[in-house]
């Protein structure tokens, strides 16, 4: 018997091929859409008989059932079912079901013991893969705030779970790092008479609020500023020695960050990296006749597009050389796809940004995949990588607008993980207060930060969250301390028992048997496919929904099945599925960047 590691995914492709064998279904391409069934009738629901037949304009029972038929008949799909599910009929008005049996569910958690196993099951998806993921790509000069949390979250939890299914990953940071805003910012140190040397990001960022100030009220400011950027371009020693503190003040500051929240960028080539390579794309847009000149400036039209053809109203070009000449967004964003391209040859660019960027993406990968059939057309082989924008909603605050501190600034970054560490350790401390002080404050930061991160990684992503203290801190509900502490009570468990999670039994385990026990195993069976589909869809909330459905099922059992029993296989059974469930949990919380806790 094949122990398939993600059932949902087997069975599509089995129904995709039995399809095709079943002359009812017509040449068509069969979807088979396989979702969770209601517990009572199995494990999986193919729902998709019912759209092909609408398609068809066909009964859909009578192709369920036939589908059903070539199932059983023919041979190679026989005893896969045979062994390992029971088609437990059709339903309503055209969905079949599938249950697993109890001894695929044995075999199952007998083959994936641990984090080994499942990445080797997972591995199918990004095997073989080069990706470059883009995130937190901040802007410098400017402190991390609330608004930088996304990014990184969201960011590094993709990246995980990429790794994870076998992506061949490269974490590039793709800081701001260029642009107009240098200009404005040496101009306010200049005037200011600053010694650059010694300035925080702080002092540099009320410099730029003032610069930008003057330059709004004062045209003469304004040319000012313009000639410190036009300077920095052409490689000005004083200017570029300014840009280099600027940059090392801003970079040292965000790696307090990523240290605190476990980022570790492998290139950070920000966007002043591509300044001296955007020559090239000016180039060949232009011999490629996808470029022209627009009131001085240099821009890329797409007219089969409803928004950034000529004609729109407001007509809105993609930008890639500014009125002045200077490169922007548009031009260093190109630059960097053809280096991705051909420098690390990447299969994929994956770019983690807020909603807001969707515009800009929209017509960059547009310009994109023109730009690379222009030359594949000229004989150059050039191979675009898949492009994706992950992009993300705002994080409100409790009156549903972005959040903002009392005074209306932006809250910042480290202030927020701080509280979040500081309420957390004021839980614990509740909580248990037996334990020793630094062992409580290393809990109450992993609790802390894991649960503003969880809060943002459970919402699907496109859409705005709210931020409130209580639900991301609360010990019931889908939160990180809820998943925290079902994972420090299985440890327990074995510390009760004397054994360890990987030692797991002290006898073959006896087959599964009750409900609660064979309703946790089925829970942990869903955990590969929501592995998978939070990273085909690059949402990890997929991930969290499991994972707390998980520890829902696990206490559920535990309240039911007392674990240490004297009659020792039940006693090894069930130390089994705790194991299991501690894997998972453990897996799953460290994708999205959590590190679990043996006690807390
Ligand atoms: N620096 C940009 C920002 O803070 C994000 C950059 C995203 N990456 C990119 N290649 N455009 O909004």
């Amino acid at each position: 018997m094949e122990i398939w590691f993600n059932p949902a995914r087997e069975l599509d492709a089995l129904l995709r091929k039995a399809a095709a064998q079943t002359p009812l279904f017509g040449d068509a391409p069969f979807a088979p859409e396989i979702r969770p069934a209601d517990p009572r009738f199995g494990d999986f629901q193919a729902n998709g008989v019912l759209a092909h037949a609408k398609a068809l304009k066909a009964n859909p029972r009578a192709l369920a059932t036939a589908l059903v038929e070539t199932l059983k008949n023919s041979g190679a799909l026989d005893s896969a079912l045979d062994d390992t599910l029971v088609t437990t009929g059709i339903a309503g008005p055209g969905f079949i079901n599938f249950a697993l049996t109890p001894k695929f569910l044995d075999a199952w958690l007998e083959r994936y013991a641990d984090a080994d196993a499942f990445r080797a099951g997972a591995s199918a998806l990004y095997a073989g893969k080069r990706v470059v993921i883009d995130y937190p790509s901040a802007n410098t000069a400017k402190q991390m705030h609330v608004g930088h949390l996304r990014p990184i979250v969201i960011g590094e939890a993709i990246a995980r779970l990429l790794q994870f299914c076998g992506a061949d990953l490269v974490r590039d940071n793709h800081i701001g790092d260029w642009g107009t805003n240098f200009g404005t910012l040496i101009y306010a140190i200049k005037r200011a008479g600053a010694d650059a040397t010694n300035l925080g990001l702080e002092d540099l960022e009320g410099l730029y609020k003032e610069g930008s100030a003057l330059t709004k009220a004062d045209p003469a400011a304004l040319d000012a500023a313009r000639a410190e950027l036009v300077k920095l371009q052409a490689g000005d020693p004083e200017n570029t020695r300014l840009w280099e503190t600027i940059v090392a003040v801003s970079n040292a500051a965000f790696q307090e960050m990523y240290d605190l929240l476990g980022v570790k960028p492998d290139v950070t080539l920000g966007e002043s990296f591509y300044r001296d390579k955007v020559g090239r794309v000016y180039q060949e847009l232009t011999d490629a006749g996808l470029a022209e000149e627009s009131d001085g400036a240099l821009v890329v039209w797409h007219d089969e597009h409803p928004r950034f053809a000529r004609s729109a109203e407001p007509s809105q070009p993609f930008i890639i050389r500014k009125k002045d000449g200077a490169s922007n967004y548009g031009s260093t964003d190109l630059a960097t796809i053809l280096y991705r391209s051909e420098h690390f040859h990447a299969d994929e660019c994956i770019y983690v940004t807020d909603g807001r960027q969707q515009d800009h993406f929209q017509q960059l990968f547009l310009t994109a995949e023109k730009w690379f059939a222009a030359m594949r057309a000229k004989g150059e082989g050039r191979k675009l990588p898949v492009l994706r924008h992950v992009w993300f909603g705002a994080i409100l605050g409790d009156d549903g607008r972005a959040i903002k501190t009392k005074s209306g600034n932006p809250v910042r970054l480290k202030a927020l993980l701080d509280e979040a560490t500081a309420r957390a350790a004021a839980i614990i401390a509740e909580k248990n207060p037996s334990l020793p002080e630094d062992e409580r404050a290393c809990i109450a930061q992993t609790v802390g930060i894991g649960a503003i991160r969880y809060a943002d990684l459970s919402q699907n992503r496109t859409l705005d969250y709210t931020f409130s203290w209580q639900k991301l801190l609360t010990f019931e509900g889908n939160t990180a301390p809820y998943l925290l502490y079902a994972v420090a009570r299985i440890h327990s468990i074995f510390r009760k028992a004397g054994v360890t999670p990987e030692v797991s039994g002290l006898l073959p385990p006896a087959p599964l048997e009750t409900e609660t026990e064979i309703a946790l195993a089925r829970k942990l069976l869903t955990f590969p496919a929501a592995l998978e589909q939070a990273c085909a869809e690059l949402r990890p909330h997929f991930l969290c929904t499991c994972l707390f459905e998980l520890a829902g099922a696990y206490s559920t059992f535990n309240n039911a099945d007392k674990v240490l029993v004297d009659d020792l296989a039940v006693r090894s059974r069930r130390l089994r599925l705790c194991a299991r469930t501690a894997t998972a949990l453990t897996i799953g919380l460290r994708l999205l960047g959590i590190e679990p806790l043996l006690r807390m």
